[in-house]
């Protein structure tokens, strides 16, 4: 069986009290903090920067997932590398030079990411495969929590399982399989069966009272998936 992460978005967290939420979903199981940087560019909507990063990352050991949903990329890698993250994910058609971004993020010490929209083309990954740490499929357009999920990602998801697959049993290597946008405790399995291993949930999960049982809901889910 894959080893299953589930990683919580404080998109949907309590944002006057995040130290608290950080440590409050860790608690109650969860394995990575997932942290949405968006510009009210690349999409249109604006939320936390490193500052904010670098104030929650005394809260936990935890890797923290930096999910930059920004145009250009560049210069904020460093930024958030020195905040504090360990994982840093970008669209790669908001990079005008996918493959330096790549080498940027991995000189400055983290896991390098890229992240596929509903529309864009698994093709990006063909000449980067060496240079990914992870790879996130949205399903859902980027830009705010609480959306449903797009079923037509599956396909994508077992697509992309696929290719890391077929480049690790050649290359070795581990790279991780995230999805992102609307998952739930009743559509976890369906996700996890399609080939991810790493789960975003936002709303699913600070949406509820009791972030315990809503984690080990996902995990009884994950559980059944072979
Ligand atoms: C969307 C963000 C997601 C979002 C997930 O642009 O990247 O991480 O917060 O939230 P839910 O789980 O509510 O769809
Ligand atoms: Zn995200």
């Amino acid at each position: 069986m894959r080893d299953f992460r589930i990683a919580p978005s404080l998109l949907s967290a309590d944002f006057a009290c995040l130290g608290q939420e950080v440590r409050d979903v860790i608690a109650a199981g969860a394995d990575i903090i997932h942290f949405d940087v968006m510009d009210n560019h690349y999409v249109p909507n604006l939320t936390v920067g490193p500052l904010v990063c670098e104030a929650i990352r005394p809260h936990t050991t935890a890797p923290i997932d930096v999910h930059l949903m920004v145009k250009p990329v560049d210069s904020l890698v460093p930024m958030f590398a020195k905040a504090g993250a360990d994982i840093i994910t970008f669209h790669p058609e908001a990079s005008e030079h996918i493959d330096r971004t790549l080498g940027l993020i991995k000189e400055s010490g983290c896991k390098a990411g890229l992240v596929f929209n509903p529309g864009t083309s698994l093709s990006y990954l063909d000449h980067v495969m060496d240079k990914i740490d992870m790879v996130l499929i949205m399903s859902v357009n980027p830009g705010f929590g609480g959306q449903s999920f797009i079923p037509h990602a599956l396909e994508k998801v077992a697509a992309a399982r696929q290719r890391i697959d077929e480049y690790t049993a050649k290359h070795g290597g581990e790279i991780w399989l995230e999805v992102d946008g609307g998952v739930k405790v009743d559509n976890i399995a369906a996700v996890a069966a399609a080939g991810a291993d790493t789960f975003v949930a936002g709303s699913a999960i600070y949406g509820q009272a009791d972030y315990q049982a809503v984690i080990a809901a996902m995990r009884a889910e994950l559980a059944k998936v072979a």
